[in-house]
């Protein structure tokens, strides 16, 4: 019975396809429905004009536009090798601008300047995997073993492609600094960074593609699978709110709120995000204090905020640093009786972008909140 599933699925697919397009995500949903399933909805899938309206707001205003230059291809349409202008709605740029087949076959990352660079590999027909025990293997190619004249069948690797599990950056998370690691414009400033520092075991990996429960491929019976699904701001941020601390202490003339990141990068990355911090104390059913503290990383050029292209250095940046513990003291005397609610969260986009780029009313750029915490003062 396997084997016949496993016949119709090698004539599906046309078997020993050497190359294996990187416009070809849809192929491997018929072996991994549920990281597909996942991938659909992560923003890796979305980072077109065509399906990230934030991205599509700021791209129509950049000055490259006029100049047809879209060079935001370089990480978020790079599968779309057709592009020499501006982008069309093909299927890369539809389907899977950021696909699977792309992220498993970067062999390495070569760090510049102005951005990274993401190096495919030349082997076509070979996807990088990360799993320990396999480390030392880095061509897995399909093979059935049977014993006992062919009544038990073991089979190891993939029908449709051959594995490497020897690369390192795919236990690192180094795999992810092509794109991610930072971005100049042509002032030679970092527009965003993500300077990472890593303390005990948790990478980019751990913490964005945790461990959910499913097997990775229906050919096989795994307990679990990585997530697909990318938490981050756009969506899955639940995942990511036990990396947040959030705690009260009640002082004699006031109280103090500590909010500790231990994301091992800055709590929020891109330059549109605002986090907030939202208190509200209420006596007797009847709201006695309220109070918002944002934090936020400003760029523009001197005093004033500025669009990113023209930005040469950091404005004001209250952002919540890397493992940075951040207590805000707030003077107002609390009662026995009182209830305390504190919010954290943030804005995909700050609502005063949102609306000077005209996308204030969609419903993924409410404020998204992170963490809460209610209680009584005793
Ligand atoms: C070096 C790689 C790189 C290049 C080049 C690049 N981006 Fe990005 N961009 C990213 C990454 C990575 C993210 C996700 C960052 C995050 O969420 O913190 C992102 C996110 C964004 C976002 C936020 C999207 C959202 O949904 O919130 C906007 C807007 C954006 N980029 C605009 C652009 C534009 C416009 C260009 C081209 C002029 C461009 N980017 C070029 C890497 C890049
Ligand atoms: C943004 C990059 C990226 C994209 C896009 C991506 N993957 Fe992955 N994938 C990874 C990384 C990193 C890992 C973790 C290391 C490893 O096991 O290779 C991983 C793990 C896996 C695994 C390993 C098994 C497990 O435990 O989950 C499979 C199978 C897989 N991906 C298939 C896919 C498929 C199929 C797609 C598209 C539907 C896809 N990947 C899209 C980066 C990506
Ligand atoms: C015909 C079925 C089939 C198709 C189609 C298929 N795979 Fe796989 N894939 C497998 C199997 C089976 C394994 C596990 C092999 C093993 O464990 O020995 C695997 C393993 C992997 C791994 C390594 C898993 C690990 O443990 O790190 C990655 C990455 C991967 N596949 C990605 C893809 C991508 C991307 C595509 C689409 C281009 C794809 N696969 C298409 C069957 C398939
Ligand atoms: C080819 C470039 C590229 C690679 C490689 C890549 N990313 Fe991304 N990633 C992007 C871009 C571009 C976006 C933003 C898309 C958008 O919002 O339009 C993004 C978005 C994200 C987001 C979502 C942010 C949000 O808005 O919620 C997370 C989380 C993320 N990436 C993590 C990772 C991790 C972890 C890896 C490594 C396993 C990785 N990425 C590899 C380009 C890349
Ligand atoms: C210890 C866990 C942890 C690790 C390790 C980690 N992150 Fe994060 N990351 C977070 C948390 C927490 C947030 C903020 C909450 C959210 O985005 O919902 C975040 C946010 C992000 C975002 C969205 C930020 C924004 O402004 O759009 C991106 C993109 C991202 N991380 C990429 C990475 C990359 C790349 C690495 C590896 C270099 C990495 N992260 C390592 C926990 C982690």
């Amino acid at each position: 019975m396997k084997f016949l599933i496993f016949i119709t699925l090698l004539f599906n697919l046309g078997f020993a396809a050497k190359v294996i397009p990187l416009n070809s995500s849809k192929v491997c949903q018929k072996c991994h429905p549920l990281i597909y399933k996942e991938y659909k909805t992560s923003m890796h899938r979305k980072a077109s004009i065509f399906s990230d309206e934030v991205h599509k707001a700021i791209w129509d205003k950049h000055p490259l536009k006029k100049k047809n230059k879209y060079t935001c291809k370089k990480c978020h349409t790079p599968v779309d090798k057709d592009l020499k202008v501006l982008p069309q709605k093909n299927s890369a740029q539809l389907q899977n601008p950021i696909s699977c087949v792309y992220c498993h076959q970067i062999q390495d990352v070569k760090e510049h300047a102005k951005s990274n660079e993401n190096i495919l590999t030349t082997k076509r027909d070979t996807l990088y995997g990360a799993r320990k025990s396999e480390k030392n293997k880095h061509d897995v190619s399909y093979s059935v073993k049977s014993s006992f004249f062919g009544l038990i069948t073991k089979e190891e690797g993939s029908p449709f492609h051959h594995i490497d599990f020897s690369n390192e950056n795919y236990y690192s998370g180094k795999t992810c600094m092509g794109c991610h690691s930072h971005k100049q414009n042509k002032h030679h400033f970092s527009v965003c960074e993500t300077d990472f520092q890593q303390k005990g075991k948790q990478n980019c990996i751990e913490c964005h593609m945790p461990k959910v429960p499913g097997s990775f491929t229906t050919l096989k019976n795994t307990k679990t699978h990585r997530f697909h699904g990318f938490a981050g701001v756009s969506q899955n941020s639940e995942m990511l709110a036990k990396y947040v601390d959030l705690s009260f202490i009640k002082q004699s003339n006031g109280f103090s709120v500590t909010i500790v990141n231990k994301a091992g990068h800055e709590l929020f990355l891109h330059p549109l995000r605002l986090a907030q911090l939202r208190i509200k104390i209420s006596r007797s059913n009847k709201v006695i204090f309220s109070k918002t503290e944002s934090f936020k990383r400003v760029i523009g050029i001197d005093k004033k905020p500025s669009p990113p292209w023209l930005a040469t250095n950091v404005v004001k940046d209250n952002q919540i640093k890397a493992y940075e513990k951040r207590v805000i003291n707030f003077p107002f005397k609390l009662q026995k009786g009182d209830s305390v609610e504190i919010i954290f969260g943030f804005y995909k986009v700050d609502p005063k972008m949102a609306k000077k780029l005209s996308i204030q009313n969609n419903e993924n750029l409410k404020f998204h909140l992170l963490k809460k915490l209610e209680m009584e003062v005793q």
